[in-house]
């Protein structure tokens, strides 16, 4: 009896161990990101973050070179897209591309990897005809798409980091024999442990449907009885497994882009969600109007299982990092390709803008000492911080009320949390935040309902209109 219980006992542990063999070992940092109780914070292991961040560094800028000198289009026999920098600028850019793309050793190294040696305006090779339509790319995406990239932009090592082929691209995947006689039916790509949905059992393709395909991603109903949304269990699952790929890719928890009381709000979502919103438009841009285009310049062997061209999604930039390469601005120092604000022709822009999101902005509480209505250090403080989020959502207002404690008379208490209130609005003042964006609101009752000294009621509430 006792040996039987032993195994058991001994079975039971190493199971136990099994299961925790797929958990991160401790410590785990937690920062909190959004309002108390409302779980948005974000967990990082520091011992995984240590490897991103080294994947993550961007190479030294190339000096920069004259502007002045003939134009390399008229030097040069074939240059379609690059003609307008000088001989000087052209080459630099050539050295460029040659380090983030082209392989560092063997018979391919170098200028070699894009060009016929005995003759470089020769496009025989099909790397250099991708390589010039991957400029056009890149300026595409810095001159057009700042409501995603910003000012930071990408070069090409965003993508290739010294590589030839990007680390991360995908492809559609091989048909499935369907065993629809079978006990396991048609499977709808699920239930096939793959890296792409952290193994999980979702589908496994969420790219061909919404980065090349825009199937519809919104699944909520937003009425209380099924009335006249018809999206499935399948559609939803499909939707789960494009967040898993955008939450792996950013190194990020579901969090970062929404407010887990209400996943599909807009307006309670931080302002990550809209850029979000923006990189599914611009990557299925640039599959459909970049990358297929090129299928028939690609040699057969480089295409994916059904003949189509390699393409991106947010991990072929992100590689792991909310921001590519931390966001390291690199292509402020390649205006030839859009970087630094250069003007190049804009292509046609979606129409299209983001729902509108969360400003960001959050309520903030200032206290003070009995009887006074000087700012502490610690009020100071709160202000700064509250000063620089309204700088950057340029709309929003807020509202001043002053309290006061019960101890004390009435009348006098009444002129000292006014005095308070202007203390908050005369610190935002001074930070630069004009009048007509601070208004002042007389509470109800500006008396605490507890008697006596309590000090939360020694405050100001700032709250955002
Ligand atoms: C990743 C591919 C790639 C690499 C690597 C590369 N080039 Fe180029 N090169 C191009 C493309 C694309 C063009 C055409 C640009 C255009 O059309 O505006 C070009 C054009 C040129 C031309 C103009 C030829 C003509 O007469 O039309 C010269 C010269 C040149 N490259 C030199 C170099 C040198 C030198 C190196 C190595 C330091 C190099 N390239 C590395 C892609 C590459
Ligand atoms: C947004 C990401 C992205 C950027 C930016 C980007 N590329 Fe690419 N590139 C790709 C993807 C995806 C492929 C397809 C990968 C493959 O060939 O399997 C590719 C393929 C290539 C290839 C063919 C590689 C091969 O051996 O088959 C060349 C050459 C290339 N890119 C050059 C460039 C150059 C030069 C730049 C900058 C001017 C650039 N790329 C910028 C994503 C990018
Ligand atoms: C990088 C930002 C980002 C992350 C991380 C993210 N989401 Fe999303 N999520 C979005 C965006 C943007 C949309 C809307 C897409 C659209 O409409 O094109 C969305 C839509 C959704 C929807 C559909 C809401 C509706 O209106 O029906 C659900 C559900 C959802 N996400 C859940 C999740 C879950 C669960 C996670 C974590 C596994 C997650 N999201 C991670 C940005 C994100
Ligand atoms: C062409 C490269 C590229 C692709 C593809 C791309 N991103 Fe980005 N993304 C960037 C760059 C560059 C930034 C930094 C912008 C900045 O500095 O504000 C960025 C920023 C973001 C941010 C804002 C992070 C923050 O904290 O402000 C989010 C969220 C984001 N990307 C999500 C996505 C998602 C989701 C996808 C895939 C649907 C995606 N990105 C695809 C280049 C890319």
């Amino acid at each position: 009896m006792i040996r039987v219980r032993l195994a058991s006992i001994v079975l039971a542990a190493a199971a136990v161990g099994t299961l925790l063999a797929g958990c991160e070992r401790p410590p785990i940092d937690n920062v909190q990101v959004g309002f108390r109780g409302v779980a948005m914070e974000q967990n990082y292991n520091p011992r995984l973050m240590a490897a991103v961040i080294e994947a993550n560094q961007p190479p030294a800028p190339l000096e920069p070179a004259s502007a002045d000198g003939p134009k390399a289009s008229a030097v040069y026999q074939n240059v379609k897209v690059l003609g307008d920098l000088s001989v000087g600028q052209f080459a630099r850019s050539m050295v460029a591309m040659s380090n983030w793309v082209a392989p560092k050793e063997g018979p391919e190294a170098g200028c070699v990897y894009c060009h016929n040696p005995a003759n470089f305006a020769d496009d025989s090779k099909y790397t250099k005809v991708v390589a010039r339509r991957m400029v056009q790319m890149t300026q595409n995406i810095n001159v057009n798409w700042k409501q995603h990239v910003a000012a930071t932009g990408v070069t090409c090592y965003t993508c290739h980091r010294g590589q030839p082929v990007p680390a991360n691209v995908w492809f559609d995947p091989a048909p499935l024999k369907h065993d629809v006689t079978g006990l396991l039916g048609d499977r709808a790509l699920q239930n096939s442990p793959a890296a792409s949905v952290k193994l999980a059992s979702l589908p496994y393709d969420p790219f061909g449907p919404y980065l090349a395909g825009d199937k519809p991603i919104r699944v909520q109903g937003d009425t209380a009885l099924p009335t006249g949304n018809r999206a499935s269990t399948k559609q939803t699952e499909f939707t789960y497994s494009l967040m898993v790929h955008m939450s792996d890719s950013l190194g990020v928890n579901c969090t970062y882009c929404h407010n887990s009381r209400s996943w599909q709000d807009w307006e309670q979502s931080p302002p990550q969600r809209a850029t979000a919103w923006y990189g599914i438009r611009m990557a299925r841009q640039l599959n459909n109007e970049y990358m297929t285009p090129l299928t028939g310049t690609f040699p057969a062997n480089r295409l994916g299982p059904t003949g189509d061209v390699p393409k991106l999604n947010c991990a072929t930039c992100h590689q792991g990092a909310y921001k590519p390469l931390f966001g390291a601005p690199m292509a402020k120092d390649h205006p030839e390709l859009g970087g630094g604000g250069a003007a190049l022709p804009k292509a046609a822009m979606p129409a299209a803008a983001a729902p509108a999101v969360s400003s960001g902005l959050a309520p903030a509480t200032v206290f003070f000492a009995v009887g006074s209505a000087a700012l502490t250090d610690e009020g100071s403080k709160v202000l700064v911080g509250l000063a620089s989020s309204m700088k950057s959502s340029a709309d929003a207002k807020v509202a001043i009320s002053g309290f006061h404690s019960a101890a004390g008379s009435l009348a006098q208490n009444q002129e000292l949390a006014k005095q308070r209130a202007f203390a908050v609005r005369d610190a935002l003042k001074a930070a630069g935040i004009p009048e007509d964006r601070l208004v002042l609101e007389k509470p109800m009752q500006t008396e605490a309902n507890v008697s006596g000294e309590d000090p939360r009621s020694r405050r100001v509430d700032v709250a955002v209109r």
